[in-house]
């Protein structure tokens, strides 16, 4: 980076698709796209507490879940602005129980397809702590020229082209992954432009800090405790007992096992043989980032980014962070 100089994220795609002279810019065009969006969204989420739009919007989701009204704003905003644009054929939401194939001609046209989880960790939008916006971008399996169809979104991780997050937290952030790395941008408010601020971003092979609603222990396997056991236990050579995190907001947990190292875990449960958290709107994205980013992630028995998806809303348990963690947390899980 030039010292003292700002690079804006539309600089740096740009300059991102010159290194490949066939490239023809759709993906740039699509990843600022986005983050437009996120800008939008960022707006209505500063000022959720002034403009009366915290709450549930009175509606469920297909998960059954309450939608709070930012989940609501968020997901008509990306779906509008994706849809206006040149480059994506169709969405899938969290907050949707059917893919959303653009019908018009241009969309048709795109080759592209984009899921969405509009507002994750929404619970904590009452007590303002950091929420997010978790995308992924794969190139269509179907023909361009007709609307994309299910199948396109029921690719695999290991097809993603590009996944990325936009963190609401103590600043905003856009973090997106291709296979040539990871790279994060605050956005400068002054100026209302994503900056690159966190280059070439790699997630620390060891890390001190476990990740894990820790409330659910009663509902965990034997070779569950006996991982959190381990992660509580004294061994002052290890740098053991590792610290305790959990936000309860998955983009905020991962920005963080991203940057300091760790394990994050939605392991399954007595009561969730697939844990709760969805394959294809927040781990597949977030097994993307981290796999770019030097790290792993696992459903315990499988990578992630292998798992074939066999419908739209699916959730599968997940392992993800720093390499080595997760590879510990696995032989002790599996005994
Ligand atoms: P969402 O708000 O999109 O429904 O996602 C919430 C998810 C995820 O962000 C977080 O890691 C997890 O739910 C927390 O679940 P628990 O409250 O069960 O720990
Ligand atoms: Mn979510
Ligand atoms: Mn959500």
């Amino acid at each position: 980076m030039l010292q003292g100089k700002l690079i804006t994220l539309d600089e740096f795609t740009i300059m991102e698709t010159r290194k490949f002279p066939q490239a023809t810019g759709e993906l740039s065009s699509l990843l600022r796209e986005i983050a437009f969006a996120g800008k939008v969204i960022n707006k209505q989420v500063r000022k959720a507490g002034l403009a009366d739009i915290l709450g549930q919007h009175g509606a469920t989701n297909v998960q059954g879940e309450e939608q709070m009204k930012l989940d609501v704003i968020a997901n008509d905003t990306l779906i509008h602005v994706l849809k206006t644009s040149n480059d994506c054929s169709g969405i899938a939401s969290e907050e949707n129980d059917e893919v959303l194939p653009y019908e018009d001609t241009h969309s048709a046209n795109s080759k592209y397809i984009v899921l969405f989880d509009p507002l994750d960790g929404s619970s904590n939008i009452d007590v303002n702590a950091s929420i997010g916006t978790i995308f992924s971008i794969y190139r269509r399996v179907s023909p361009t020229g007709k609307p994309c169809e299910e199948k396109d979104f029921l690719q695999p991780g290991n097809k993603l082209m590009a996944a990325g997050y936009i963190i609401y937290g103590s600043s905003t952030m856009m973090v997106y992954a291709t296979k040539l790395g990871v790279n994060g941008f605050t956005l400068e408010p002054s100026i209302g432009e994503f900056c690159l601020s966190h280059p070439n971003m790699k997630c620390p092979e060891n890390g001190k800090i476990y990740s894990i609603n820790q409330g659910n222990w009663v509902k965990y396997n034997e070779g569950m405790k006996s991982y959190l056991n381990y992660c509580m236990e004294e061994n002052k050579e290890e740098k053991r007992p590792y610290s305790h995190r959990y936000i309860g907001s998955m983009v905020g947990d991962m920005h963080r096992t991203l940057i300091k190292g760790g394990i994050f875990m939605y392991p399954a449960d007595r009561s969730n043989a697939n844990g709760k958290l969805r394959l294809q709107y927040e781990c597949n994205p977030m097994a993307f980032i981290m796999e770019a980013a030097g790290g792993k992630a696992s459903t315990g028995t499988q990578n992630i980014l292998d798992v074939t998806p066999e419908k739209l809303h699916q959730r599968v348990p997940i392992f993800i962070g720093s390499k080595n963690m997760v590879d510990k947390a696995l032989e002790i899980i599996n005994g």
